[in-house]
């Protein structure tokens, strides 16, 4: 079974693994979420789909309970088990390992979350989802994380030695002339329970179109917190195999187990052609995405706006929409000429469908030539800058 993907009820496929072989579960199963779930593959060529109705809590707690139950005995002394949930069956998961496991071997409540943008719910937009993290005793592999600092640090809290004074009042350590003392090169921060990790976007080159797939990303780091290379790793819900393929990235042994045998073959497929897609936020944080151009909106103080970034067309929308259509607005950038300016934002109204734009003339001598034609939705305003140098040109013959 080891380095496969086994097809059927994992009732009856968790019997078959030796016990005390595993270091590490993560299951994400049913969420209890009423839903069936329907999605279709990136070419729209095989349709995936899992049932997630249940009736009755009494049901899904039943259901999870007996599987859960035959997990444990298959973790080492040292292995650990994650739960992936969310809001709808966090408290039944919670109660059935705190049972199971013993509150004691507890071990955290990881929160991923994640960003959303949709608008169309009233209430609190879900953006996070629940993984409980049990251990099967108190002697459990876990290899600490680091994350760097946060920007408010003190520089001073890193680079210097610190102690406690005779008040039990944190110091820094002095030398005998009085200087701090340079204490060792810290390490970062040990990950938090709050795991900031994007979803996969709708392009993302790993998503294979199997409903609720998780990014490969927050299976690594699962996977690195708790396992060393060449441990073996189970998901017993395994799905379109997220966990498996990081497994295998990660020079780690698995096994994936789904009752559908559509999600199987999947799975398979993409163990023989693991693609993981790069997330710059993961990688350079959410700073290295292209902010706003922060003068030019100053531009449009007392308009309700949404700012755009990484479009050359437009720096932002109104919230006001005209005729059912986005009213753009263009900022003419430092040296640009306008009528390249008023280019972009044309195809810009063209692409988003707009019947209306402002384009804001920053630059004094760089206007609109006699011979361009401007888009008839465009309406140009000037600076006070411009129009103050316009209102103070001499004209021709004075
Ligand atoms: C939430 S999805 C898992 C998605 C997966 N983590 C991924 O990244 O693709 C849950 C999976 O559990 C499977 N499943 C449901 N009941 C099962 C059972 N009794 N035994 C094995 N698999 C089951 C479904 O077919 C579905 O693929």
């Amino acid at each position: 079974m080891i380095n496969s993907i086994v097809q059927g009820d994992c009732i009856q496929q968790l019997r078959k693994i030796e016990e005390t072989s595993v270091d590490l579960i993560y299951l994400d199963p049913p969420f209890f979420s009423d839903k069936k779930y329907t999605l279709k593959s990136r070419e729209q060529a095989q349709c995936f789909s899992f049932n997630d109705r249940w009736g009755c809590v009494q049901g899904y707690a039943d259901f999870m309970q007996a599987r859960l139950a035959l997990m444990k005995p298959l973790l080492k002394k040292t292995g650990s088990i994650f739960v992936h949930c969310d809001k709808n069956a966090q408290h039944i998961l919670r109660s059935i390992l705190d049972n199971l496991f013993g509150r004691e071997q507890f071990r955290a409540e990881i929160i991923w979350h994640y960003k959303r943008w949709s608008n169309a719910q009233t209430g609190l937009l879900a953006s996070h989802q629940n993984i409980y993290f049990y251990s099967k005793s108190d002697q459990y592999k876990f290899n600490t994380l680091y994350t760097g600092y946060s920007e408010t640090t003190n520089i001073d809290q890193l680079l210097y030695k610190r102690t406690r004074d005779k008040f039990n009042k944190s110091v820094y350590c002095r030398n005998d002339e009085g200087l701090s003392e340079l204490g060792k090169a810290k390490k970062g921060v040990p990950l938090s329970d709050v795991w900031d990790i994007p979803t996969l976007n709708p392009k993302a080159k790993e998503r294979v179109g199997y409903p609720t797939q998780k990014p490969l990303s927050l299976l690594e780091r699962i996977i690195e917190l708790s396992t060393d290379e060449g441990d073996l790793v189970l998901d017993p819900f395994c799905g379109s195999g997220t966990t498996c393929v990081a497994a295998h990235l990660n020079g780690r042994r698995y096994i994936g187990i789904d009752e559908s045998v559509a999600a199987v073959s999947l799975a398979r497929g993409r163990l023989d052609q693991p693609i993981k897609s790069e997330s710059k936020v993961l990688k350079q944080g959410r700073g290295a995405f292209p902010k706003a151009d922060q003068q030019a909106l100053n531009l449009l103080q007392g308009v309700a706006y949404h700012a755009v970034t990484r479009n050359k067309g437009i720096d932002a929308i109104l919230a006001e929409p005209y005729q059912n259509t986005p009213v753009l607005v263009r900022v003419q950038k430092p040296k640009e000429p306008l009528c390249e300016a008023a280019t972009r934002l044309t195809n810009a109204m063209l692409k988003k469908g707009s019947l209306k734009a402002f384009l804001i003339q920053t630059e004094v001598d760089i206007g609109l030539d006699a011979q361009f034609k401007l888009s008839p939705g465009i309406t140009v305003l000037s600076t006070p800058a411009v129009s103050i140098a316009n209102a103070l040109k001499p004209v021709v013959g004075d």
